[in-house]
């Protein structure tokens, strides 16, 4: 299958027009996370996350924004269910607070925190909606931040002990599981640009967090699979890796240098988080970059053994390609150890409000490289969606938000699922990010990703014009 990716707006036609019914059996939902929905930050024995650190901070999230309250939803997830139901989703994706189950991150569990995702996962096995529960998206305990965070590997094993404790009460009923949301995105913007919590800036740090990951994911899977749980996964954000000539021509002929760059990136993007835990290596590229800064000693005999656990399912959050071309003399990027010499570029293709490039093409290309790549796992796209400015209007009817751009942007990715599968792509399911705005992480509140709108002075949910079109693709199973 030839695959072009999008230039100047213009889609091929199998992301624009024709039936693209999915498989039986594929899992349609929505996606959030706890801190940037719940709020209720203090509520019911809940302790400080680095989120909530970092949102205090001076400067760190735009208009100083916090998760304080964020959409209400520990109060109001009985309408928020019910609204889930009537927006027919069969599955719903959203994380565990660690703070608010175990405050320090170590020692006692707060049966308070726990009633929370109790009742939730009851209320939406009577909505019959699947849940998919993430067991950290990013809100370490401030505790264990103060004892070193994702540097220390000590973090690990109590990530274990965490989900062993979660999965203890929620495991009757809960089958899918994911250890980890976007390990990669949290080590190098946490650790290494400091863009995300916890701010730091340090490229051992990042390195070394990034390790400590993926023996977190390793740990917390085998005391998951000893505990019973049936279906584990590994979330990662993960993009096609392609120079601009290549965004243009997906055949385009590479120079050397710009072949070694491609390759670099992917291998530190995608490889980094993939092969450790499906292969039980690193690649010689990594290592070599990771010798470089700050050493190995944090690598110990049998961690990628521990790493290297039966995973079942690899969760893909796409939003847009990454472009790169080799350029000698670009200044040494500390966020990022190991792109010196390389240039992160744009390309030509529309916008959204994140000024992230529109290109599905990315995702079908992503998906069907990675099912051939690794074939033993199967795919799930955990998130996909995008923020733009919408507007909230008001006619005869009532209020409305006619989010045509969000609804084009999700049928031309939808359809690009729809290719990977027809080219043999291993893939389960798609849930779209996000159910509702929220609060989006240095961006606070000013990103809208929801399919829902929410005011946030009323806390009023408003299903957008996408919503109620994803309602119909759920119940057609896909582009009838
Ligand atoms: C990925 C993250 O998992 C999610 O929390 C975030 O809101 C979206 N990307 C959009 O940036």
């Amino acid at each position: 299958m030839t695959m072009t990716v999008t230039t100047r707006g213009t889609l091929p036609s199998y992301l624009t027009e024709g039936r693209a019914v999915f498989p039986e059996g594929f899992v349609w939902g929505a996606a959030t996370a706890s801190y940037q929905i719940e709020g209720a930050a203090r509520d019911d024995g809940r302790a400080p996350s680095v989120w909530d650190t970092f949102a205090r901070t001076p400067g760190k999230v735009a208009f100083g924004h916090t998760g304080d309250v964020a959409c209400d939803h520990y109060h109001r997830y009985a309408d928020d269910v019910r609204l889930m139901r009537e927006l027919g989703l069969r599955a719903y994706r959203f994380s565990i607070s660690w703070p608010r189950v175990q405050p320090d991150g170590t020692g006692p569990i707060n049966p308070r925190g726990l009633d929370f995702y109790d009742r939730l996962v009851d209320e939406l096995a009577g909505a019959g909606i699947t849940p998919y529960v993430t067991l950290y998206h990013w809100d370490l305990p401030q505790t264990l931040e103060d004892r070193g965070g994702w540097t220390s590997r000590e973090t690990a094993h109590r990530l274990a002990d965490y989900a062993e404790a979660v999965y203890a009460r929620l495991g009757d009923r809960v089958s899918n599981w994911a250890t980890l949301n976007e390990p990669w995105v949290q080590a190098f913007l946490g650790y290494g640009s400091g863009i995300h919590a916890p701010g730091r800036t340090d490229a051992a740090s990042a390195l070394r967090a990034a390790h400590h990951f993926l023996l977190g994911h390793g740990l917390a899977t085998q005391a998951l699979r000893a505990a019973g749980a049936q279906e584990i996964m590994l979330v990662i954000n993960s993009s096609p890796v392609v120079t601009p000539a290549q965004s243009a021509d997906p055949a385009a002929e590479l120079s050397e240098a710009d072949a070694e760059a491609v390759h670099r990136v992917d291998c530190l993007l995608n490889k980094q988080m993939l092969d450790p835990v499906l292969r039980g290596s690193y690649p010689e590229e990594v290592l070599r970059i990771v010798e470089r800064h700050g050493g190995l000693d944090h690598i110990h005999d049998g961690d990628l053994a521990d790493i290297h656990q039966r995973t079942d399912l690899i969760g893909i959050n796409y939003y847009n390609p990454c472009v790169v071309r080799s350029s000698p003399g670009e200044p040494a990027n500390p966020a990022w150890p190991g792109t010196e010499d390389i240039l992160f570029d744009g390309v030509d293709a529309p916008k959204t409000a994140m000024d992230w490039p529109i290109v599905p093409t990315g995702l079908s290309r992503l998906l069907v490289r990675l099912s051939a790549d690794y074939p033993e796992v199967g795919l799930m796209v955990t998130e996909n969606g995008a923020a733009f400015e919408d507007v909230v209007t008001k006619d005869a009817t009532g209020e409305h938000v006619h989010d045509t751009d969000r609804t084009a942007y999700l049928e031309s990715h939808l359809r690009a699922v729809h290719a990977a599968v027809e080219a043999g792509a291993d893939m389960r399911g798609y849930l779209v990010w996000s159910l509702l705005d929220n609060f989006e992480w240095a961006e606070g509140y000013n990103r809208r990703f929801g399919i829902v709108h929410v005011d946030y002075a009323t806390q009023r949910r408003l299903p957008k014009d996408s919503a109620l079109w994803y309602r119909g693709v759920i119940r057609e199973n896909g582009l009838a």
